[in-house]
């Protein structure tokens, strides 16, 4: 059975096939119908044992598009409060004749112990503070559709790189397909054996990495995840690393701004920044369609 577990255990050329793929995807989802049959004969079960907005409804719609039949499973308000396990679970669902696993978890490595037990194809949407592969794919889905390429682009990661899913994924897919990457926030969310393990550079000085950068994709603060006091305070934060307007127009040329979300308005981002005429941040949300449509149908062996 063929997985989606991370980009890390993807090729260049697995990554350039499904964005090649979501290309095809996003021209079907301009069209008045935006239905296609192709995966009418699987179903699939989105299993969240951790809150979504965006993920969630996004894999539930590319599943509709694709005519897939869909079930929605949330931890909360299922068996899981009786002591129920999480192969005990997914077995249950699978005895339905469920075919392919979407599943966001708060523990890292959970969808990639799962692939070792059960027999239906998982894509992950999120484990812990591991890898969120498909949020990756469609931020450089949005990247090249905005720029054309991601050979050679400067990409700078800003904010709490050690929590974030999203950063190592990107830091992944980014040097696999020939972009230039920078990790930006302080030093006390950088620590050093991920950026050694990564080889990837830091600039702890936002203005620095902005006036490098051709785009920057800014993180969230994760506070669910931080057992610590990280930094004094988000007021803090965002004077040393919340980009503004003012700071946005006195670089140099006009950079991209990305956000996974959800943003914490005023702290990572000033309003008029994720909402201004840099910002693809809805762009990223609408792309995550076309991006998950491609992975669920290559999964599905229709490529
Ligand atoms: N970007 C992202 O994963 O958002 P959700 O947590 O709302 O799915």
């Amino acid at each position: 059975t063929r997985h989606l577990l991370g980009i890390k255990e993807l090729q260049a050329q697995d990554i350039a096939t499904i964005l090649e793929t979501a290309d095809q995807f996003k021209e079907v989802l301009q069209r008045p119908i935006k239905k296609v049959p192709s995966l009418r004969d699987v179903t699939i079960v989105n299993l969240f044992y951790e809150n979504s907005t965006r993920t969630r409804i996004s894999f539930e719609l590319a599943e509709k598009r694709l005519s897939a039949d869909t079930i929605n499973f949330s931890a909360s308000g299922s068996s899981v409060s009786k002591g129920e396990t999480l192969l005990d679970t997914v077995n249950n669902i699978l005895s339905m004749k469920v075919d392919m696993v979407v599943m966001r978890h708060s523990a890292s490595g959970a969808p990639h112990f799962l692939a070792k037990h059960i027999p239906a194809a998982i894509v992950n949407a999120g484990d812990g503070i591991n890898e969120h592969p498909t949020q990756a794919l469609l931020d450089a889905f949005s990247i090249q559709e905005k720029l054309g390429t991601l050979q050679g682009v400067r990409v700078a990661i800003i904010g709490d790189i050690m929590h974030s899913r999203v950063a190592q994924s990107n830091i992944h897919l980014l040097q696999k397909m020939g972009a230039e990457v920078i990790v930006c926030g302080p030093p006390t969310l950088i620590p050093k054996y991920l950026t050694e393990a990564f080889g990837v550079r830091v600039e702890y000085n936002l203005r620095k990495a902005l006036e490098w950068s051709d785009v920057a994709n800014v993180l969230r603060i994760q506070l669910e995840r931080q057992n610590q006091v990280l930094f004094s305070s988000l007021r803090e934060y965002n004077i040393a690393y919340g980009i503004s307007r003012r700071l946005l127009e006195s670089l140099p040329k006009p950079i991209t701004i990305m956000h996974p979300g959800p943003i914490n308005r005023g702290v990572e981002l000033d309003s008029d920044v994720a909402d201004g005429n840099q910002s693809i941040i809805l762009q990223q949300v609408e792309n995550g369609v076309a991006v998950r449509m491609a992975v669920l149908y290559l999964l599905a062996n229709r490529g």
